[in-house]
């Protein structure tokens, strides 16, 4: 597996809604962080699909280093 582009080493804090789906980016060249736009195509990384369980603000990982996908573990302080 290829190293994912790096968006940028901080969080996105995002406003979510119970009930949706949201696809985050996992290859890190979305124009739309942190969720996908198609530009993962031809290479090895595929979105991932979370579903929120609750209204609320989350930080969704940039980074694309985070071990605890789609959300941000801290993991670009060492980038
Ligand atoms: Fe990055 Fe789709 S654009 S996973």
């Amino acid at each position: 597996m290829s190293e994912p582009t790096i968006a940028q080493k901080s969080p996105i804090p995002v406003e979510v809604e119970a009930g949706t789906d949201y696809w985050w980016c996992s290859c890190g060249n979305s124009k739309k962080q942190p969720f996908c736009d198609g530009s993962h195509k031809g290479s090895s990384f595929t979105p991932l699909k979370w579903t929120a369980e609750e209204s609320g603000r989350k930080f969704f990982c940039a980074c694309k280093h985070t071990k605890a996908p789609p959300f941000c573990d801290g993991s670009h302080k060492a980038l």
